[in-house]
């Protein structure tokens, strides 16, 4: 037990000791653990005042008073001393972290549009020259139910024209199956805006259960057009895709022909060939031989097909296409292999675009 006469006369030593302590302390946490020592739950002064109860009640107050004069020196020693090392520190911080702005920069490396997201955005551009709207590329389901990839647009069920596309199906439901063609686009959009006129090309992801070769590949781009309102006729559609084909192909007038052909949400359907771009209808091996380059497919929309939507046919027609972006961008840039597009080489990216 401590008597009140010792404890008052050790005070003063204590107080100057702990302070010079406290001067002397080089870091921060050094610091801390001398507070500990001394105020915390345990420290020495801490004991000292714990202590109190045992002094005299006579001499009580004025150790108790001794006590607090202390401690509280010693606690301003400790705030300023603390202040001090902090401020050392944040100047130590500044001091050792300038920055050398002589230092040369990193260089951002750009990411450039890939050659098929330009070929669409040109193709589109093209269209929209004409009036027509662009829809999002989400707009339509990439993973879609048979109803909208086949059966609207005319498709019977085990109609052999099914097979035309071997179509992935997915195994979430039996008629849930990755859409074969963008010509689903052609049923949402229709069904969901209900009045014409309609006049959209819908860029999109298509998948095919295709034998990878240089010309064929398992997903592909393609771009579907539509154009539905009142007195709609072939011939708009010869001059739309007419003045198409000059305008991707350099500006000036192309020869085309159009051939009979068959899509079930089409009547009549056409596949429509462009004259060799590489031999100028003369015969090389791009064309092989025959002088032309087919293009795209297109035609008036069945009868079917707008009734499906909810349009009435009586009153409006209309005509459709769709065309195969990688297809259009190997003829355009003279590309020899399909698979270029998709194994990422950043030899073959970074022809594309050097502007940006
Ligand atoms: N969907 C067809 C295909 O993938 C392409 C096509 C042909 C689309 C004629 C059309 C069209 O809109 O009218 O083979």
């Amino acid at each position: 037990m401590l008597t009140s006469s010792l404890q008052l006369d050790t005070l003063p030593t204590l107080q100057i000791d702990v302070i010079r302590q406290v001067t002397t302390c080089q870091t921060i946490e050094a610091l801390e653990a001398l507070r500990v020592e001394i105020l915390g739950r345990s420290g020495q002064l801490t004991l000292l005042k714990r202590n109190l109860k045992d002094v005299s009640p006579e001499e009580r107050p004025a150790v108790g008073q001794a006590l607090n004069a202390v401690s509280q020196a010693i606690e301003t020693a400790l705030t300023e001393k603390k202040t001090q090392l902090e401020q050392a520190a944040l100047t130590e911080k500044l001091r050792t972290e300038t920055i050398d702005v002589t230092l040369p920069g990193l260089p951002s490396v750009v990411g450039k549009r890939h050659p098929l997201t330009l070929v669409i955005d040109d193709i589109c551009s093209v269209f929209e020259g004409m009036g027509y709207s662009v829809l999002d590329d989400n707009a339509c389901p990439e993973v879609e139910t048979e109803f909208y990839n086949f059966e609207a647009l005319n498709f019977p069920e085990d109609h052999p024209a099914r097979d035309m596309q071997d179509t992935y199906y997915t195994e979430v439901a039996k008629n849930v199956l990755l859409r074969s063609q963008t010509s689903n686009a052609q049923i949402r959009y229709m069904s969901a805006q209900k009045t014409p006129p309609f006049k959209v090309v819908a860029p999109g992801r298509v998948y095919r259960n295709e034998e990878v070769s240089s010309r064929k590949y398992v997903l592909f781009h393609q771009i579907e057009g539509l154009y539905v309102a009142e007195n709609v006729t072939f011939a708009d559609l010869k001059g739309t895709l007419n003045t198409f084909i000059a305008q991707l192909f350099g500006g000036s007038p192309r020869k085309t022909r159009f051939r009979p052909s068959f899509f079930p949400f089409t009547e009549p359907s056409a596949e429509v060939d462009v004259e060799c771009l590489f031999c100028g209808g003369d015969g090389c091996k791009v064309c092989g031989h025959s002088g032309w380059l087919e293009i795209l497919g297109a035609g008036m929309v069945h009868p079917n097909v707008l009734e499906n939507c909810g349009i009435d046919s009586e009153k409006y027609t209309g005509f459709a296409f769709g065309m195969g972006v990688e297809r259009l961008a190997m003829l355009r840039d003279a590309i020899d292999d399909i698979r270029i597009f998709y194994n990422n080489d950043q030899r073959f990216l970074k022809q594309f675009n050097p502007a940006y």
